[in-house]
C-alpha cells in the first residue's frame, strides 16, 4: 500500500456535497449537512426519486438537484465530494463510481458487506487518488474522547469490557437477518475499542446464540473475546433482546490498566480510579470524574467535521478506509469463530479476503493495485 494522500480542497467556500441515499439515516445526514457551515448540499441521489424529493420537502430545502444517477447529478451540481448513505450492498458500486469521477467520499458504516469488498475499496481509493473515509458515528463522543485520554494516562492496558443490553423491536430486515447483533450493531463497539486503544486486533473467540424468547430469527446475543496488539484483551457481551436494566446505546464500559481503572456508561462522563502510588500527578488515589471537552462535534456531525478537516488539510482521518477495514474484519472474524467454534486470527481473515478481492475484482487497474500489495493492505 502506498502512503495515503489525496487532493486538498482550497478556498473558504463551503464544500459542495452530493448525498446518495435518502432513507432513514439519509434524513439525519440531510439535517447535519444543511446545519454545517462547512458544506453545501447541492445534490441528492436515490434509486427512488420520490423518496429523495419527499426528504428534501420535509427538510424545507429547494434548489438541490435530484436524480438516480450519481455522475449526472454530481456534474450538474458541480459537486466536490460525496456522502454515501445507501444500504451496505450499494456501498462498493457507489463509492467506486464517485472515486473514479474524481470525488472524495464519506461513506456510512460498514465500508461494505465483506472484508474482500473493503480491501477492493481501499485499492480503488489508491488508484483514483481520492479520500475514502468511513463514518463510524459512535467514535465521536466527547465522553469517549475523555475515556481515551484517561486510559492513555494510566499504564499498560489489561482488559477492556463492554456490556451491551438493549431490547429494540425494529421490525423489518433486522429481525430476519443472520448474525444480527454482530453485523448490524457490534461493529460500532468493535470500532470504538480500536479508537480507545489506538491498536488493532490480533484474534477472536466468539459464541453467538439466540435466547429462547428472542423476536429475531438470527442470533441476537453474543460474547466475544479479542486479543489486541500488546496482549490487551477486549471482552464484548451483548444482546438485542434484553428486556430490563438496559444499557446505553454505546454500552457500558470498563477498562483496567496498570495503576487504575476507568468506567464509562456510554453517555455520561467517565469515572477514573487510580491507585495513589501510580498517579503521575502525585495526587492521592480515588475516583475522579474526567474533564470533558465540550467543543467537539459528536456522532455523524463529528464524522463530517473530520472529513472536512481532512479535505482542507490533507491530514488522513481516523476512519480512512485502509484502517477502517480492521473494524469490519473484527465482525467477520467473530462470525467465523462462532460458526466454527475455533479461535480466529484477524490476519487469516484478511488473507482470505485478499485472495477473494484479487480473484473477483472487475477493474484491471484496481486488481493490479491489489496484486502490487503482495499481502492484505500491503
Ligand atoms: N451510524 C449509525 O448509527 C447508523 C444508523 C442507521 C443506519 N446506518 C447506516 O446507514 C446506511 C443507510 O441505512 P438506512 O437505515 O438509511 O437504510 P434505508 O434502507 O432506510 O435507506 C437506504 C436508501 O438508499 C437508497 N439506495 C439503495 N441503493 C442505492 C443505489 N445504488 N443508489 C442510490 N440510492 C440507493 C434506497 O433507495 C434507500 O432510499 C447503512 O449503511 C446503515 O448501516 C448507520
Amino acid at each position: 500500500m502506498s502512503a495515503v494522500s489525496f487532493p486538498v480542497i482550497g478556498g473558504n467556500q463551503p464544500i459542495r456535497v452530493v448525498q446518495v441515499g435518502a432513507g432513514g439515516m439519509g434524513r439525519n445526514w440531510i439535517r447535519v449537512l444543511t446545519q454545517s457551515p462547512d458544506v453545501e448540499l447541492v445534490g441528492l441521489v436515490d434509486l427512488n426519486v420520490a423518496a429523495a424529493e419527499t426528504a428534501l420537502e420535509e427538510a424545507g430545502l429547494h434548489g438541490v438537484i435530484v436524480g438516480t444517477n450519481l455522475t449526472e447529478v454530481a456534474t450538474a451540481s458541480k459537486a466536490q465530494a460525496v456522502v454515501n448513505v445507501t444500504i451496505p450492498a450499494a456501498h462498493h458500486p457507489v463509492n467506486v463510481e464517485a472515486l473514479f469521477a474524481g470525488l472524495p467520499v464519506l461513506c456510512e458504516k460498514p465500508v461494505a458487506p465483506t472484508v474482500a469488498q473493503g480491501l477492493a475499496l481501499a485499492a480503488a481509493a489508491e488508484v483514483s487518488g481520492q479520500l475514502l473515509m468511513i463514518s463510524q458515528s459512535r467514535r465521536y463522543y466527547r465522553t469517549l474522547a475523555a475515556f481515551r485520554a484517561d486510559l492513555a494516562r494510566l499504564g499498560e492496558v489489561g482488559v477492556v469490557t463492554t456490556e451491551f443490553f438493549k431490547a429494540p423491536h425494529f421490525g423489518g430486515f433486522r429481525e430476519e437477518m443472520e448474525h444480527v447483533l454482530l453485523v448490524d450493531m457490534a461493529i460500532h463497539q468493535f470500532d470504538a475499542v480500536r479508537y480507545l486503544l489506538d491498536r488493532d486486533p490480533v484474534s477472536v473467540y466468539c459464541e453467538e446464540f439466540n435466547p429462547g424468547w428472542s423476536w429475531y430469527s438470527g442470533d441476537a446475543a453474543a460474547t466475544a473475546v479479542f486479543e489486541f496488539e500488546g496482549g490487551t484483551r477486549y471482552v464484548y457481551t451483548g444482546s438485542w433482546c434484553a428486556d430490563g436494566l438496559e444499557t446505553s446505546w454505546n454500552g457500558s464500559w470498563r477498562a483496567n490498566a496498570a495503576g487504575g481503572s476507568v468506567r464509562w456508561d456510554g453517555e455520561g462522563d467517565p469515572v477514573v480510579e487510580r491507585v495513589a502510588a501510580s498517579d503521575p500527578s502525585g495526587t492521592p488515589g480515588g475516583s475522579v470524574t474526567s474533564d470533558v471537552d465540550s467543543g467537539e462535534a459528536e456522532e455523524i456531525a463529528g464524522a463530517l467535521a473530520e472529513f472536512v478537516a481532512a479535505l482542507r488539510t490533507g491530514v488522513v482521518p481516523s476512519g480512512e478506509v485502509h484502517s477502517n477495514v480492521y473494524s469490519l474484519a473484527m465482525v467477520e472474524a467473530a462470525v467465523l469463530s462462532s460458526s466454527t467454534g475455533a479461535k480466529v486470527r484477524i490476519a487469516d481473515v484478511l488473507e482470505a479476503a485478499y485472495v477473494d478481492a484479487v480473484r473477483t475484482e472487475a477493474r484491471t487497474d484496481v486488481r493490479d493495485a491489489l496484486e502490487q500489495w503482495g499481502s492484505p493492505l500491503g
